[in-house]
């Protein structure tokens, strides 16, 4: 079992958020996890509750795990480290590969979820999915349209309850 410190979550978001354009570790799944590296999303509250936003398109072999799966993790590493992982986690897919094999990655057991949590980072989040939300495409300014969903390959916002938030 992993040593583990609960911290607040105002404490948690200026860390994470620090780290978030330059990718956090997104892992969803749980006998057969995998995970991806999100960048755009991050922590605010809603119904009086934090939650971790995580837009995924459509597209990534995580969506389907998210869809099929209530929870996921946020592992968030240390400033400046796991670049080659983040890399590796945001550019190729658990379709064709074992990312945790080629990335060098270990996992751990989740506290609060199934889903298990990378080792070695600085914060987690543990979430459970709240609500799933397309984007409306008549809601989007054009020029973020063009931009951004020219192929059709739209995020969902995954509405993550964070139920634990601590640094190991
Ligand atoms: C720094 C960085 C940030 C990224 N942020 C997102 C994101 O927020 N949402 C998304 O859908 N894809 C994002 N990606 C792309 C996915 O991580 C990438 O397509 C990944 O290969 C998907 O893996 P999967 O098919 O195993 O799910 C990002 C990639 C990088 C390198």
């Amino acid at each position: 079992m992993i040593a583990m410190k609960e911290i607040s979550f105002t404490d948690a978001v200026e860390r994470a958020t620090l780290q978030l354009q330059k990718g956090v570790l997104v892992t969803a799944g749980t006998q057969k996890p995998n995970t991806m590296t999100v960048g755009w999303g991050g922590l605010n509250f809603y119904w009086n509750k934090p939650f971790f936003v995580a837009p995924v398109r459509a597209s990534r072999f995580t969506y389907g795990l998210l869809m099929e799966h209530g929870a996921f993790t946020v592992s968030v590493p240390f400033e400046g480290t796991m670049k080659e992982a983040l890399a590796l986690c945001g550019t190729k897919s658990g379709r064709d590969i074992d990312k945790y094999a080629a990335a060098g990655l270990s996992l751990a057991p989740g506290k609060a979820v199934d889903t298990p949590i990378i080792q070695g980072c600085e914060v987690y989040f543990e979430c459970v999915t709240r609500m799933k939300q397309p984007m409306e495409p008549d809601f989007v300014p054009e020029d973020v349209r063009e931009k951004f969903y020219g192929n059709d390959d739209w995020h969902v916002l995954f509405w993550g309850e964070i139920v634990a938030c601590y640094e190991v």
